[in-house]
């Protein structure tokens, strides 16, 4: 990679990952440029997941380049340091601390920050509450703030997740399948959500509500078998004879 590719945030070429002989990645390429919102969709088994595995350092490639923010070798590094280096994640469960409240919550995802003196005794400064504020907002929770964790709709605490992520201020947000299980004003509303978030941050989102995707108004990328099938507007790959073969006329 050269200086050439410095707008490029994600860069995947030739990534290949075999289970047992079974090829969950099969030479995938995939650019995601600085600032970009980038949905991804394809049938139950394409490696969506193992791709975001992939990407974190959760799972090794056998074969192929994987860069972040233009010339970061992220096949170098491991979990902690590919975190470490502003990538977040949300898994599809919820792993919030039921437990604790909603502000709680967020002050822990605070205290684990990379750039936060992580510490026993540690006091949240006036910077920090108003993050937490500002956070609290992006995710629709200010009237739960004191509210136990546990309490919330499964549409909350998945806002509480991402809210949680957010404090770490990722540059990379990878989300696979944030809206499994919600109603259907909760998932328009966490569309919004997320196209909220893209304003700052790079964002990948995986997932199978087609009108969930449709209403990020983003560019798609198709999987299947684990390489690109298809690629472009909504309007685009829901035309793609290919796509409605193996994915959307099922
Ligand atoms: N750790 C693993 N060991 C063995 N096989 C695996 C492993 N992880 C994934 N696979 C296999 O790799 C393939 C791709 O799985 P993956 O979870 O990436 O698909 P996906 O696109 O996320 O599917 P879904 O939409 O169902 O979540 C599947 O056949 C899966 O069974
Ligand atoms: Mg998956």
């Amino acid at each position: 990679m050269t200086s050439a590719h410095k707008h490029v945030m994600l860069y995947l070429d030739g990534v290949s990952v075999s289970f047992d002989g079974f090829k969950a990645l099969n030479k995938l390429s995939l650019v995601v440029n600085a600032g970009e919102m980038r949905a991804i969709i394809g049938p139950n088994g394409a490696g969506k997941t193992t791709m975001m595995d992939v990407i974190t350092g959760k799972t090794r490639a056998d074969e192929g380049q994987v860069f972040f923010n233009g010339d970061i070798d992220l096949r170098k590094l491991d979990e902690a340091q590919i975190a470490n280096l502003g990538i977040g994640r949300k898994f599809q469960k919820p792993t919030i601390f039921e437990n604790l409240s909603v502000f709680e919550n967020l002050e822990l995802a605070l205290k684990c920050d990379r750039r936060a003196r992580t510490s026993l005794f540690f006091r949240l400064n006036a910077d920090q509450r108003a993050r937490i504020d500002e956070v609290l907002n992006i995710i629709s929770l200010p009237g739960q703030v004191a509210m136990q964790a546990g309490s919330l709709s499964h549409g909350q605490k998945q806002w509480l997740e991402i809210g949680m992520l957010l404090m770490q201020d990722p540059e990379l947000l990878l989300v696979d399948e944030p809206v499994a299980g919600m109603t259907d004003s909760e998932t328009e509303q966490t569309a919004d959500l997320l196209r909220a978030i893209a304003k700052d941050r790079c964002v990948v989102v995986v997932e199978h509500d087609m009108e969930f995707v449709r209403r990020l108004d983003t560019h798609v990328t198709v999987l299947h078998e684990g390489s690109v099938l298809a690629e472009g507007s909504m309007d685009k790959v829901q035309a793609d004879e290919r796509v409605i073969e193996v994915y959307l006329g099922r």
